[in-house]
């Protein structure tokens, strides 16, 4: 693989997860631990491009460990709305935009001011969620000629047919050049050190696999970037 191949070339990867606050004190998250996006900010920068991580709560030493990259700039966010006006005004100088992020999809629909207190909320506790703007599908509608976007599905699928499946259909809807395709569980996925990705075109053509490292899986990607006839 040609290490400079993104020389001169702009890239913007989402790391991380989303935090939905419900009080001041306590959110809805997920378990995403940022190591799928870091090592895709890594391996971008090693390819000699110009990387703007956008970081959703990525493990504490690892987001450090990213910003001192050559050629990576980090900037924070927490909620699914930050991430989409970060990620929108950086997409605007992209050629590559890689949404790793596990954004929410559901936020509470109102936050409450103070700490919510049971005597105050009682027995059970119910909480209205609202659909989030999916970004990722707001990207790829708006990308400029020549851009590229990639998603990412994290789906729990009993079996590779089932994972492609759903990764299809969901390709179909979410509009992006490419959709990287990993099982995730309660023992895989999130936080692992291993991953295996399949990663499909909008047309549901597969077009790389990689198993192994989240390092190896980032090589796949770009190496399937570098394949599209846009790029
Ligand atoms: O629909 P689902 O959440 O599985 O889609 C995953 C992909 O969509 C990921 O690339 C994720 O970053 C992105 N996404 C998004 N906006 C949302 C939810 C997910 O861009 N509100």
């Amino acid at each position: 693989v040609p290490s400079d191949d993104l020389a001169g070339r702009t890239v913007v990867v989402t790391a991380g997860g989303t935090r939905e606050p419900l009080d001041p004190v306590r959110y809805l998250g997920n378990r995403s631990s940022g190591k799928q996006g870091v090592a895709l900010a890594r391996e971008a920068a090693r390819r000699g491009a110009r990387v703007r991580l956008i970081a959703a709560h990525v493990d504490g030493d690892m987001r450090d460990a990213a910003a001192v990259l050559t050629g990576v700039t980090v900037e924070d966010v927490s909620t699914a709305d930050e991430l989409a006006r970060a990620v929108t005004a950086a997409a605007s100088e992209a050629d590559i935009v890689i949404m790793a992020a596990a954004v929410a999809d559901y936020r509470p629909e109102t936050v409450a001011e103070g700490k919510l207190k049971k005597d105050a909320v009682g027995e059970s506790l119910t909480l209205t969620l609202v659909q989030t703007p999916d970004i990722l599908a707001g990207l790829a509608a708006a990308r400029r000629p020549g851009q590229v976007v990639v998603g990412f599905a994290a789906e729990t699928a009993a079996d590779r047919d089932e994972l492609l499946a759903r990764g299809r259909a969901k390709a179909a809807r979410k509009g992006a050049d490419l959709l990287v395709l990993n099982a995730v569980g309660w023992q895989h996925g999130f936080g692992a050190d291993n991953t295996t990705v399949v990663v499909i075109r909008a047309d549901g053509e597969i077009v790389a696999e990689a198993s192994g490292s989240k390092d190896e899986a980032a090589r796949a990607v770009f190496d399937a970037v570098g394949c599209l006839p846009t790029a």
